[in-house]
């Protein structure tokens, strides 16, 4: 059984990480902590509540992080994401109360009390994880490790930035506090837009005609979800439930090992996440990240069908 922290800013894919996380006997969920990203901070709070409240997980401590990033004005993704982050979904004004600790001591606590048994999951912008770095810069000898979506690395065709030209919405809307992870000597593992906007990682238009076939509880509130962003992109892009089936079970995933650093202060490049792929300045030891560049295709996307999907 893997302890994870999930840090998330819900988000339509966010959404669809919670149901596949907490359908993942493979997971124990300690804690949820809340960023803002795709939406402000109190509307992606709300939303977490919601989803643990629709997933009857509301023993799991709910917690407020980073309303806006480190240094940058706040931005967002309502364009996709929906007014409120959940698409078309309408679920009940959650009752849930937030956690009296903060994202950051729950993060700490966590790590104290959980060790090399906890993994963080981070699947918006890394502004609640460099914070809790920069409490305590320990952090990275305590837990086992960071796993992110997260990065543009162009190690695949699909490699290239969604945010800009070559950055990813995640790091780009937060690139100081994703300089200090990347920098930090936590053990990262990345899944990034190499993979997640692979065609073949994607949910097709296929698969959710066959989601919304099946008309269980999970499988509507998946479409209400997702359906907009189908029509608009001919699919869906699976980012954060790829950094989840990660943890699941790795054995579905092939990675790869580079130094990564971040760009911050680009005209053109700002978020953008350099990978050191010059054969002669590749140090072992300076490898920081492990960059996802291949999924079993058959095998996620059925732990997606299978676990995501149901009553
Ligand atoms: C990432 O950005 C957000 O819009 C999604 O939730 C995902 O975490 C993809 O770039
Ligand atoms: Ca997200």
């Amino acid at each position: 059984m893997k302890h994870i922290i999930l840090d998330t800013d819900p988000g339509v894919d966010d959404a669809l990480a919670f149901l596949l996380a907490f359908n993942s006997p493979e997971l124990k969920v300690e804690a949820v902590t809340t960023v803002a990203g795709n939406v402000n901070h109190t509307k992606g709070h709300k939303n977490a509540k919601k989803l643990l409240e629709f997933i009857g997980a509301t023993d799991v401590p709910v917690c407020a992080g980073a309303e806006k990033p480190l240094i940058r004005v706040m931005s967002h993704a309502e364009e996709f994401h929906g007014k409120t982050g959940l698409g078309e979904a309408e679920l009940p004004e959650p009752k849930l109360e937030t956690d009296h600790r903060n994202a950051v001591e729950m993060i700490l606590e966590k790590a104290d009390e959980l060790g090399k048994d906890l993994t963080l999951v981070a699947i918006g912008p890394l502004t609640n994880i460099a914070a809790a770095l920069l409490a305590d810069p320990k952090l990275p000898e305590k837990v086992d490790k960071l796993v992110i979506m997260g990065g543009a690395f162009n190690l695949t065709p699909y490699g290239l930035g969604n945010a800009n030209a070559v950055a990813e919405f995640n790091i780009w809307h937060d690139p100081e506090a994703a300089k200090i992870v990347f920098n930090s000597g936590l053990p990262i593992v990345a899944a990034g837009l190499d993979t997640t906007t692979h065609p073949d990682y994607r949910m097709s238009v296929d698969m959710f005609n066959e989601i919304k076939d099946k008309k269980d509880r999970r499988s509507k509130l998946v479409v209400d979800l997702c359906k907009s962003l189908v029509e608009k992109f001919n699919g869906f892009s699976l980012h954060d439930p790829q950094a989840i089936a990660y943890v699941v079970d790795p054995t579905m995933f092939k990675t790869e090992k580079y130094k990564v650093d971040l760009e911050v202060h680009g005209e053109l490049t700002r978020g953008m996440t350099v990978v050191e792929r010059r054969y002669y300045r590749r140090v072992k030891e300076e490898a920081n990240t492990d960059i996802i560049v291949e999924v079993d295709a058959p095998r996620f996307l059925k732990l997606i069908m299978d676990r995501v999907t149901g009553e």
